[in-house]
């Protein structure tokens, strides 16, 4: 018999591709824990994709709804927090998952580009958590951050996304610290290369997908389940221990840089998908 109090998580950037992997995977670690779910899928406007998803995530048995707002505005951070609540009450999970890069050189990167990247990607975090505390308390709750492992290793031309996802990672490490008397529980997932609509048109292209391919000691490019299998687990009660911590999901490249270096004996092969 299902609890009778549902799960309920709000995933912002949920039309995109590792949000959509996130929605499905929360819905599944649920029906794995026998507990009822309540989706509010965040985009960052109200239409037909949002309309798309929110069918496709009811056709699985769970309930959703979906709230849209501009989360670089504060403005409309809170008021997703609070449209959240209102359709689906106080929250158990807040995914802060939307997010972008903004390409750049640091040499001349426009002032605005800095702040935008920052406030999409950083700032929206904090003030999502902000709004969500007290629910998040009375629920003794979680919050999953997906940074990046651009957040991990710096990514030159990158802008400023490497710096905003690294603020990202600590933001959320301090967040863990302050808010661990609340009973929530903060903590990041840092994709690698993973293959979504934001990343498909590299991997159209056949040579660029083998070399990225061969990078990776796992020896394929990650999919949205895969990022998502990582915030269930974090936000599930398997996780309820785990606070301020940086679960890395990329397939060993992050750490694959000294493996790189020629001319020395018993570099491992790479695996091959
Ligand atoms: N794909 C990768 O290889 C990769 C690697 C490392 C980290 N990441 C991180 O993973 C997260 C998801 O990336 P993805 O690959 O799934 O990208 P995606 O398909 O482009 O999804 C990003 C989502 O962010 C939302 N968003 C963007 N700007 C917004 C704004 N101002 N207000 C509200 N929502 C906004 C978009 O919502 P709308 O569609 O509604 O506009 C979109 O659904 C991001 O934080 C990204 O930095 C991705």
């Amino acid at each position: 018999m299902k609890s009778p109090t549902p799960l309920h998580a709000l995933v912002t950037g949920a039309t995109g591709g590792i949000g959509r992997g996130i929605c499905f995977a929360l819905i599944e670690q649920a029906r794995k824990d026998d507990m009822r779910i309540h989706i509010s899928a965040a985009a960052s406007q109200p239409g037909d994709r949002l309309d798309r998803l929110l069918d496709e995530l009811r056709a699985t048995g769970a309930t959703a709804s979906g709230v849209a707002g501009d989360i670089t505005d504060p403005a409309e951070c809170l008021a997703l927090v609070v449209q959240a609540q209102a359709q689906g009450g106080d929250l158990t999970a807040l995914v802060c998952n939307a997010g972008a890069s903004g390409p750049g050189r640091l040499a001349d990167l426009p002032v605005a580009q800095w702040d935008r990247t920052f406030n999409l990607n950083t700032r929206s975090a904090w003030l999502l958590a902000q709004a969500a505390r007290e629910q998040l308390a009375r629920t003794r709750g979680s919050i999953t951050a997906v940074a990046s492992m651009s957040g991990l290793t710096p990514h030159p031309g990158y802008g400023a996304y490497s710096a905003a996802k690294a603020a990202l990672i600590m933001l959320c490490r301090q967040l863990a610290q302050e808010w661990a008397s609340d009973g929530i529980r903060v903590n990041t997932v840092c994709p690698g290369m993973i293959r979504t609509p934001l990343t498909e048109a590299v991997y159209q292209d056949e040579a660029t997908l083998h070399q990225r391919q061969a990078l990776v000691p796992l020896g394929r490019i990650g999919r949205a389940e895969d990022v998502g299998a990582a915030v269930a687990y974090l936000a599930s009660a398997a996780a309820s221990y785990v606070t301020g911590q940086n679960l890395v999901v990329d397939g060993g490249i992050s750490d694959h840089m000294l493996t790189l270096i020629p001319g020395r004996p018993g570099t491992p092969p790479v695996a091959q998908d």
